[in-house]
């Protein structure tokens, strides 16, 4: 595949407005729904997707207006909400109370697998939220009795094989019509109960990062700069007290990256994918295998490029001279991903003292390399 397939500008994006079941629901439509990175949980048969190559992952996104709701669903795999505009609210539970969480612009939240969940847009215009979804087969989705019922009221059917029948259409409801059954209220009753504070340490908030500025061994060098915020799981970061929350294993690993203007990441590569999303400033992204390439991504309050680098490509990264560039890294996995550094860089860090200790972070070479 050439990389140029790899790049997905905010602008390249298209959505399908009748995704889910949800969608004959005036109080939950229109919601546009994206699929990035493979096709998601998407029911609509016309769902467009960006890439569909398998990454252990999949990225989508949803974006609905003001009051907007996504009714209670349950997934099988991780669903991490990454909210880049608007106010949401976060709803989870069900059973039977409703419990519920705010996230912002910047703020990421891992929800536990098999709990319902919802979300409504609380702000005054239409905000937007990148989803992961956990593994290449997400298994389906669950719909919570409620929006079952309601579907029906308005005369749309779910079947078990996941295809939504719009009556209203002129299509028949066959009389043998396999349908959907949705989990009964005592057996949603019986689902682990999420408090808000134990779903408030699986929210990263973007104010209260963690970053550290020497989160690789290129960091210090000149021309360099990054910084860098665990998520979820290990990633990348060559620091070894860089510590996400600790989670259930979630099945990949996101880490906030930061890199002043005029700054980079210095050519390496990693034996796996690596999806960006530029949250914040311009991007450089210089590819080489044999020839090289370059692309120019940028995140503004309304559009953030995403680009899937394929794994052991090797890669350099520069913000622009005009602003701070903010990245989100996602990787498949919740655990640590080894950097294979262009000897130039590890020379240069050598130089300075930095060298890798036999874990693979990093150490003053003063104490390492002596055996
Ligand atoms: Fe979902």
């Amino acid at each position: 595949m050439r990389f140029q397939d790899r790049f997905i500008p905010f602008s390249s994006l298209r959505y399908s407005t009748q995704a889910f079941i949800d969608f004959c629901l005036p109080e939950c439509s229109p919601k546009k729904n994206y699929a990035l990175i493979g096709p998601g949980v998407s029911q609509s048969l016309d769902q467009p997707v960006n890439l569909r190559e398998a990454h252990g992952f999949q990225v989508g996104g949803v974006s609905m207006g003001p009051g907007k709701v996504n009714p209670p669903h349950l997934h099988f795999t991780c669903e991490v909400f990454i909210c880049t505009k608007g106010t949401w609210q976060i709803m989870w539970g069900f059973n039977p109370e409703i419990k519920t969480i705010e996230i912002g612009a910047g703020d990421i939240v891992a929800i536990p697998t098999w709990i319902y969940r919802g979300f409504k847009n609380l702000g005054n215009e239409d905000g937007f939220m990148f989803t992961a979804l956990g593994r290449d087969d997400t298994g389906g989705i669950l719909w919570g009795p409620d929006t079952i019922d309601a579907a029906k009221r308005h005369g749309v059917y779910l079947t078990k094989a996941h295809r939504i029948i719009d009556t209203r259409q002129g299509v028949k409801l066959p009389l043998d019509a396999d349908l959907f059954e949705p989990m009964t209220r005592s057996e949603i009753a019986g689902l682990r109960d999420w408090s808000v504070e134990q779903m408030q340490e699986r929210c990263i908030a973007f104010e209260k990062l963690h970053w550290t500025a020497e989160g690789l061994l290129d960091s210090r060098l000149p021309n360099c700069g990054s910084a860098i915020a665990p998520v979820i799981g290990y990633g990348m970061c060559e620091k070894r007290d860089h510590l996400p929350r600790p989670m259930n294993p979630i099945g990949l690993s996101m880490e906030w990256i930061k890199v002043p203007p005029g700054g980079g990441i210095s050519r390496h590569r990693i034996a796996s994918k690596q999806v960006l999303i530029v949250f914040r400033g311009s991007l450089s992204l210089r590819l080489d295998e044999g020839e090289h390439e370059e692309y120019r991504l940028s995140g503004t309050d309304d559009g953030w490029d995403v680009f899937s680098i394929p794994a052991n490509t090797w890669r350099e990264l520069r913000a622009s001279a005009e602003g701070e560039l903010v990245v989100l890294s996602l990787l498949a996995s919740d655990d640590r991903k080894f950097i294979d550094w262009d000897q130039s860089t590890v020379t240069e860090a050598a130089a300075m003292g930095l060298i890798r200790d036999a874990d693979g972070y990093i150490a003053h070479r003063r104490f390492v390399g002596r055996a």
